[in-house]
């Protein structure tokens, strides 16, 4: 044949395919979340996320100290508290699980990591709800109050990054005013901003036991849209956020890569827990090479234009050598 273009021609040998490579994946682009217990010496495997543990505060040291080795630095945090309320007030305890935690890390590993907090109180109310709930609504504007209270606490315990994931609105404003006022200009605010009202995050909520009564719909995205995704990345920026958030991120790729297009900040992806276990389960079952899909996913993010990516697979992945 008489061909001009042959492709093949770059993908002949390893060497050359590694030349080429468009992206890549490696340990500074991934976030490692945890989920905090209250107590001590607690590590228990979460069931419906094989590989993924409650760890009270001593236990959590531990984990980000070997992730550490593994060149993992950013670290997310989740506090599952024992207290829970209607408005969630434990999660503005100076003492809670989430603020002895920051304090802990801080203590331990200074400024050789980065801390990240989930602001949203899902896990703190007693429906379940990331706000208050009121005569059956989830009313916005008492809950950013709340929010910008949660975010203040986690600064004061010395977090580098609050991470809304509520998806009220006007809340990355409110938290901006409030860190300000307090001195906290430094504190950085990634926006969850393109949160879809997701069944990937089933197991999740059973990690967190912050299944609300009802659903979410009235304030997470509806899965049908997508220029809303841009719409609501616009506001966060707006109102001062720092870095924004497309979440879930397997079965949201061209929302990813859309958000990509329309922003000059840094893009995150959420590889959330639903598409975490379904991975981990096929892989269990014999059905999928784990090591090729999980890579094969973080590509995909990366690929679609995600600067970083939270997920749960980064410990695997960098242990046995998969990125
Ligand atoms: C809290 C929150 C959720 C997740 C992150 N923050 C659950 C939800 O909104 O129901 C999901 C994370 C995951 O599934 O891995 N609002
Ligand atoms: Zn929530």
């Amino acid at each position: 044949m008489n061909l001009l273009d042959r492709p093949r021609r770059l993908r002949a040998t390893p060497v050359l395919r590694e030349m080429m490579a468009e992206t890549n994946v490696s340990a500074r682009h991934l976030i490692t979340p945890h989920f905090v217990v209250e107590g001590k010496g607690i590590k228990e495997e979460i069931g419906s996320m094989p590989g993924v543990f409650h760890v009270s505060t001593d236990e959590l040291i531990k984990e980000v100290e070997a992730d550490l080795e593994l060149g993992l630095k950013s670290h997310l945090l989740f506090g599952i508290p024992n207290d829970k309320s209607p408005h969630g007030d434990s999660a503005l305890d100076d003492n809670g699980v989430v603020q002895q935690s920051l304090r802990a890390l801080k203590g331990q590993f200074g400024t050789d990591i980065i801390s990240i907090t989930d602001v949203c109180l899902c896990a703190y109310t007693s429906h379940g709800h990331c706000g208050f709930l009121e005569d059956g609504k989830v009313v916005n504007d008492p809950s950013v109050e709340q929010l910008a209270r949660m975010a203040l606490s986690h600064a004061q315990a010395g977090c580098d990054i609050v991470s809304p994931s509520d998806m009220m609105d006007g809340r990355v404003g409110g938290i901006r005013e409030l860190l300000d006022e307090n001195g906290f200009t430094d504190t950085v605010i990634l926006a969850y901003s393109a949160k879809y009202a997701s069944a990937y995050y089933g197991p999740f909520r059973d990690a967190c036991d912050s299944a609300p009564q009802g659903d979410r719909k009235t304030y997470q995205m509806d899965p049908r849209n997508g220029r809303e995704a841009v719409l609501e990345t616009f506001l966060d920026l707006q109102e001062g956020a720092d870095m924004v958030m497309v979440k879930p991120a397997l079965a949201y790729l061209d929302i990813i890569r859309r958000v990509r297009e329309e922003v000059l900040s840094p893009v995150v992806c959420y590889n959330v827990s639903g598409e975490y276990s379904l991975v981990k389960n096929a892989a269990k079952a014999g059905l999928v090479d784990e090591a090729a899909i999980v890579r094969e996913n973080l590509l995909a993010f990366r690929r679609a234009g995600s600067d970083l990516i939270i997920t749960y697979h980064g410990r695997d992945a960098l242990k046995e050598g998969w990125i």
